[in-house]
């Protein structure tokens, strides 16, 4: 059963300002049903309605501090993402911030029922070259380091015997509006399409030619949030890990001509560009963008990741999962990818973010 603070449940949400944490806690917050409060270093560039608490999760003194109020957490979403080099490292640093933040909430709060992690389907090692597709939740490890590996073990190493449970969601490309973090490639394509169109380009297609055909998936970050919630709050998924997805699949022969027209612009063809070395030295036409459209504020870096659009476009195998698992335990969610992507890019133009 869960447990009901003053008629609300309380989610403490890590990750706040990143694409699936900002998403999440607004999400949360629309409810009605619960008391949010958001956890990240710096502080949210958007006004937000929620309460932010200023931790670093690597620092496991901060967190203590940090939760010394909380004491009616019932749940934890954990959508923090401290990214390394070296991927042995930057697992054991994922795993700590972890632990660091599992340790605290479990001394301050007595009611605490659930946690909650956000993965993705790098658990299938998606990065690394063709995996058996549609992936699904119980296919072997990979030999490559992931982060997500370390947290569930540590996860269910520290639930045995507690109160609380735990659940986990695996979204591939998570879609939706974020600054300041940009690991968000809608941002990002928006950014590179404004730039290309600014200097009389067509819009290219910056990866390669498998990438543009093989089949993919990606996930709105409000579907996100929902299947998110439903896995934290529905017994029937204590303990489990599920793959959430759009529920379809798209190809980028098909998506990027439409998001050319939606720019009014020629659809470029393939080209395997190497973004992160081309596009910073742009910075000034976009500041000159920003000027011309009186558009927010936004510098390019806070909008637009390069390298992770370089790892999105260099694929070129398909990345496919499996979700009828979710749908087996009721969570019937699904959005058409093509069109998500081109309302997202629209939702930008309309809301000032990109020319
Ligand atoms: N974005 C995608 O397309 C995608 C796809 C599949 C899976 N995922 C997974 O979804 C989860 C969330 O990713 P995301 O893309 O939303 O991340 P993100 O946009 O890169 O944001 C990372 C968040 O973590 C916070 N953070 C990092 N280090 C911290 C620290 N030491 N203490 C406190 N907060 C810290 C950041 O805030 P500060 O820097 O201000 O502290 C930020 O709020 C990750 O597990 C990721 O692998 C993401």
């Amino acid at each position: 059963m869960m447990n009901r603070v003053g008629g609300r449940y309380k989610a403490l949400v890590t990750g706040a300002t990143g694409v699936v944490g900002r998403n999440l806690v607004e999400h949360l917050c629309t409810r009605g049903d619960w008391e949010v409060v958001g956890v990240s270093r710096r502080p949210p560039d958007v006004p937000v309605t929620w309460r932010h608490l200023a931790i670093d999760l690597g620092d496991e003194s901060d967190c203590r501090a940090g939760m010394t109020a909380q004491t009616d957490v019932t749940h934890v979403f954990f959508a923090a993402r401290a990214p390394r080099v070296d991927l042995f490292e930057e697992a054991r640093v994922n795993r700590d911030m972890l632990a660091n933040l599992v340790g605290a909430v479990e001394s301050a709060s007595p009611v605490l029922e659930h946690i909650h992690l956000v993965h993705g389907t790098k658990w299938y090692g998606c990065q690394m070259g063709p995996f058996p597709t549609p992936s699904r939740e119980d296919d072997p490890r990979q030999l490559r380091p992931t982060f997500y590996y370390d947290q569930q073990d540590y996860i269910v190493e520290r639930q045995r015997g507690k109160r609380w449970n735990w659940s986990s969601v695996r979204p591939p490309l998570v879609c939706g509006f974020s600054t300041g973090n940009p690991h968000n490639l809608v941002t990002t394509i928006g950014v590179y399409a404004a730039v290309s169109k600014a200097l009389g380009m067509p819009l290219r297609f910056p990866g390669n030619e498998g990438c543009f055909t093989s089949l993919y998936q990606a996930v709105d970050a409000g579907l996100l949030a929902r299947a998110s919630v439903w896995a934290a709050t529905e017994p029937d998924c204590a303990n489990q890990a599920f793959n959430i997805t759009n529920g379809d699949c798209y190809r980028w022969a098909s998506l990027w001509p439409r998001i050319a027209e939606l720019f009014e612009m020629e659809a470029g063809g393939v080209q395997e560009l190497g973004l992160a070395e081309l596009m910073p030295p742009r910075e000034p036409v976009w500041d000159e963008l920003v000027e011309r459209h009186d558009l927010k504020r936004h510098a390019m870096d806070a909008l637009a990741s390069w390298p992770f659009a370089d790892l999105i476009f260099s694929l070129w195998w398909d990345d496919v999962s499996s979700t009828v698992k979710a749908r087996n335990h009721g969570f019937h969610a699904a959005m058409d990818t093509e069109s998500m992507f081109l309302e997202q890019l629209a939702g930008l133009r309309r809301d000032r973010v990109i020319p």
